[in-house]
């Protein structure tokens, strides 16, 4: 296998792993400590050096943060200048107002939490989790960049963000003096709306990077799904991913991506990675795994040769 290359974030002077491992699902009190611990570890020996938070992640919101931290101060304490450790804010995790939104009061707030989860002085990176707009933008990066001037976080992210509004608060952070880093939006074969919305096109002018989620479609682009739903998958057990999506046109789909990654020596995982860092504007593809096999499989996505133009033609047909 080769070494998990390094990809630079946009035009900053940040290089980020390809891949950035997300605690979003099956991360928690729920799950064995014993398994988590040993996935984190694993992303890390195989060169994944940036892990994914938010303050909504478990369940409940805020665990996984917490299991993260323990892994960081039993395990990982020693790399910590290695990490990229990222956090968000904003995505509701309660009915108060203070704990949703884009306001200074809910973003520098869950930051503070989060900071005593993870047990570490500073974030590498901090996002906004969603966009509000009920807030002043204004009030939104005010906040941001002051996260940066405390030393609470070493660059600015935005997460789901319409394009619109993206170009705009990228205006706002660079005029005050915090340029942002990163987007973080959902990308995948079976989902190419950033594409289609301009958000890509955005990242290369304004010189930002996008970190990808759900580059798998959270387990669609595998080959888990073509014959059923088996036991203990995403599919089965998580309030995100309904068995419904698992209709005739999905496996249709999925089957004839399926064919042409085999046709290529690869599985349908590995095509599906390989197909979003394609593009150059992506810096990393933000996964998940419920297991270190899982991760070994996948981070040699980038193994594969370029894809053809016959080739993506074909991915074009099978992804919308
Ligand atoms: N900013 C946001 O709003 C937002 C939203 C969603 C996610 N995210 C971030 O993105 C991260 C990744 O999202 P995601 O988990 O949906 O990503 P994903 O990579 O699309 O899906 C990962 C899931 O697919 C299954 N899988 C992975 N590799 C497999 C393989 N080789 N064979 C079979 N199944 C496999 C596993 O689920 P099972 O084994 O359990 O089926 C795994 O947990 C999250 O953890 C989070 O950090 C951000």
């Amino acid at each position: 296998m080769s070494a998990i290359p390094y990809r630079r974030a946009g035009k900053s002077g940040l290089d980020l792993s390809a891949f950035a491992f997300g605690l979003w699902q099956k991360f928690g009190t729920d799950y064995s400590y014993d398994n988590q611990r040993a996935i984190l570890l694993h992303a890390f020996e195989l060169g994944i050096t940036h892990f994914d938070n938010a303050d909504r992640y478990g369940p409940p919101h805020r665990a996984a943060q917490k299991l993260f931290g323990e892994v960081l101060r039993k395990d990982l304490a020693a790399h910590r200048d290695e990490l990229i450790l990222s956090t968000k804010a904003g995505n509701p995790i309660g009915t108060s107002p203070y704990l949703q939104g884009g306001s200074r009061k809910s973003l520098l707030g869950s930051l503070d939490h989060s900071l005593r989860d993870l047990g570490t002085d500073y974030v590498d990176i901090f996002y906004h989790h969603r966009a509000d707009t009920s807030t002043p933008l204004e009030e939104t990066v005010g906040a941001l960049s002051d996260a940066v001037r405390q030393g609470k976080a070493l660059y600015i992210g935005i997460s789901n963000y319409p394009t619109s509004l993206s170009q705009e608060i990228s205006r706002l952070l660079r005029a005050a003096g915090v340029p942002l880093l990163v987007h973080q939006p959902r990308y995948s074969i079976f989902d190419r709306s950033r594409e289609d919305d301009g958000l890509l096109d955005l990242a290369a002018e304004d010189g930002f990077g996008v970190v990808v989620y759900s580059p798998l479609a959270q387990g669609l682009l595998t080959d888990k799904y073509l014959d059923g739903i088996p036991a203990g998958a995403r599919a089965q057990n998580s309030a995100f991913l309904s068995p419904d999506a698992i209709t005739d046109e999905y496996r249709e789909k999925a089957r004839a991506l399926n064919k042409l990654a085999a046709e290529r020596g690869q599985s349908l995982a590995q095509l599906a990675l390989q197909w979003v860092l394609r593009r150059t504007e992506v810096t990393s593809a933000l996964i998940g795994a419920s297991s270190p096999e899982q991760l070994d499989h996948n981070v040699r996505a980038l193994d594969f040769p370029a894809f053809t133009d016959d080739e993506l033609a074909l991915i074009d047909e099978h992804s919308r």
